[in-house]
């Protein structure tokens, strides 16, 4: 697919049939993810791949916006202990968004469809997903992106708006 097609046609899907995503495109979607780039290269970026049901069923609990039925949910997180040092640290919440955007493209490329659901910086959904997923203190949950064969479509769509760009000559 061009890659504009994909930035037109990537929409967040909500609904999802029961067939698993495979092995195979599991591994495109975490190599696109980390073909992004970041501050100083410091990939601060861990990825959880969720496909137990039980788990899945549980980070349905992380905040009111996460009841999402899927099969697998990738949760990315930012690493502080590879961050930047000092005030330079909360670069990781930029590559660690720049990752899920590479990841949701490469969703729409494969046919699947997603939906990126934030979780830091709310605390309570923070702590929900962290304890949910056993994570090391220096692991902060981004967001979760449930993923999945599409059973709902949406329009690809432009959202160009000239009125939001700033021409400086
Ligand atoms: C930082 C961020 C947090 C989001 N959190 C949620 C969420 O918790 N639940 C949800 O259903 N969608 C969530 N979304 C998806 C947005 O609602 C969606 O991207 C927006 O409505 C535009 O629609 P589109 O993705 O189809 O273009 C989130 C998107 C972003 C970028």
């Amino acid at each position: 697919m061009e890659l504009k097609e994909a930035l037109l046609k990537r929409r967040s899907i909500r609904k999802f049939t029961d067939e698993p995503v495979s092995d195979e495109d599991i591994q495109t979607l975490l190599h696109a993810a980390m073909s992004g780039p970041s501050a100083c290269n410091k990939k601060p970026w861990e990825f959880y791949v969720v496909t137990d049901g039980e788990c899945l069923s549980e980070l349905k609990k992380a905040s009111r916006f996460t009841k999402i039925d899927s099969k697998l949910a990738i949760i990315v997180c930012g690493n502080l202990s590879k961050a930047l040092p000092l005030q330079f640290a909360s670069f990781w919440i930029q590559d660690c968004s720049a990752a899920t955007e590479n990841l949701l493209l490469s969703v729409t490329d494969l046919g699947l469809g997603a939906v990126w659901c934030g979780i830091h910086p709310m605390k309570s959904s923070e702590k929900k997903v962290a304890e949910i997923l056993s994570l090391p203190k220096n692991h902060i949950p981004l967001n979760i992106i449930y993923i999945g064969h599409p059973n709902e479509t949406h329009e690809p769509r432009d959202q160009y708006d000239e009125k939001k760009v700033h021409y400086v000559k």
